[in-house]
């Protein structure tokens, strides 16, 4: 079984890649680490032209297709972002609107029952910053019947290399034994 890291951040080397890789050393050894940076994916964003309802496969043919390969051989889906203006980055979001023919009734990959995790960092000392993406998450998570089983929520880093301290650290050991249990 694979893990599935879908990672938002475009900054090579930025405070989601190092908190990712602290990740990927504390994961199982037997575990398969799958980590799509998704600025560097060529991937569409949804027209709603609803095709994938039909249901047919999704009209563009992109990067989106490593994430419907890994998907169901996948039992833990990483949801990692920088906040860009209370959110997720746009390269996350756009990958989020393309799961949407995995809410019908009708499709082929059926998430209901993995296991799902978020990381999220952002520049404000203040966590609340985090609160939109978090509902959106709660609203997702519960509509896909994704079984959430930890949330690290990093504040106060925002340069890049911020991310690298004991403090953060001692989070992202106590968060991998969460989610890798
Ligand atoms: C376009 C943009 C919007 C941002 N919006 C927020 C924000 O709303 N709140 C915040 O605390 N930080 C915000 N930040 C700061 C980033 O979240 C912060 O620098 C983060 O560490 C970047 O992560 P990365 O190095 O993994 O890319 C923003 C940064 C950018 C580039």
């Amino acid at each position: 079984m694979s893990i599935l890291v879908l990672n938002g951040s475009p900054r090579i080397g930025g405070n989601t890649d190092v908190v990712l890789e602290h990740l990927r050393e504390m994961a199982p050894e037997n575990r398969n680490w799958i980590h799509l940076k998704l600025g560097r994916l060529k991937i569409s964003p949804c027209t709603a032209c609803d095709m994938c309802w039909n249901p047919e496969p999704c009209v563009f043919k992109d990067d989106m297709s490593k994430v419907f390969d890994i998907l169901p051989e996948s039992n833990l889906i990483i949801f990692a972002s920088p906040i860009y203006w209370w959110n997720v980055t746009s390269y996350l979001k756009i990958v989020i609107d393309r799961l949407y023919p995995l809410a019908s009734a009708k499709s082929p990959i059926n998430l209901s029952g993995k296991k799902a995790a978020i990381v999220f960092v952002f520049a404000d000392d203040d966590p609340t910053t985090a609160d939109s993406a978090n509902i959106m998450f709660d609203r997702i998570f519960e509509y896909l019947k994704l079984k959430d089983v930890g949330r690290l929520i990093l504040p106060g880093l925002w340069k890049k290399g911020e991310a690298e301290n004991e403090k953060v650290l001692e989070k992202i050991k106590d968060f991998s034994k969460k989610i890798f249990s």
